[in-house]
């Protein structure tokens, strides 16, 4: 398989789970990345829509924008070979129940709420395309080189 690469990604810590922030960070730095940037955030209706637009109109868009901006989030900017697959594979599957079936070790399954498949605890973005996206919505303020998803950023 070819190298991606080190590349940025966005995780995010969600509101259920940011009381257990310790140990989530806990496993971002033993899975072998390292943390770029951090930034706790309360969300407004507004943010919550812009981040989730891709599924504006869907049956969950609504709990899921009320469950975002129902406490803080904490944002991270992620950096690691491999970065935004990787990281996708630690959170494991989107909904809770299926992550504890077929992934019980990771993160959605450990830190989500099976009840619920709005609260799974955390997010990671699904392309280089979304985590650049993604990490100029929630670091707007970084410099160009610091917002950099990709080795030579080579999608876009
Ligand atoms: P999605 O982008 O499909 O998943 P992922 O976070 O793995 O990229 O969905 C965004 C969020 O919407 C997801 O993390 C949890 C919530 N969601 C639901 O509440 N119900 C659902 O059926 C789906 C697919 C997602
Ligand atoms: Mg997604």
């Amino acid at each position: 398989m070819a190298n991606a690469g080190v590349q940025r990604t966005l995780a995010l810590i969600k509101p259920d789970a940011v009381n257990r922030a310790a140990e989530i960070e806990k496993v971002i730095t033993e899975e072998g990345f390292t943390i770029v940037e951090r930034r706790q955030v309360t969300l407004s209706q507004a943010d919550a829509e812009t981040f989730y637009a891709e599924h504006k109109g869907k049956p969950f868009f609504e709990t899921l924008i009320e469950y975002m901006t129902s406490g803080d989030v904490i944002a991270f900017i992620l950096s690691g070979d491999d970065a935004v697959a990787r990281w996708r594979q630690v959170l494991g599957p989107t909904k809770v129940s299926v992550a504890r079936q077929e992934a019980p070790s990771s993160l959605r399954a450990r830190f989500g709420d099976p009840g619920n498949d709005s609260k799974n605890g955390t997010h990671g973005s699904d392309s280089l395309t979304s985590a650049q996206r993604e990490i100029k919505f929630f670091f707007p303020d970084l410099t160009l080189e610091a917002a950099l998803t990709g080795e030579g950023a080579k999608e876009y």
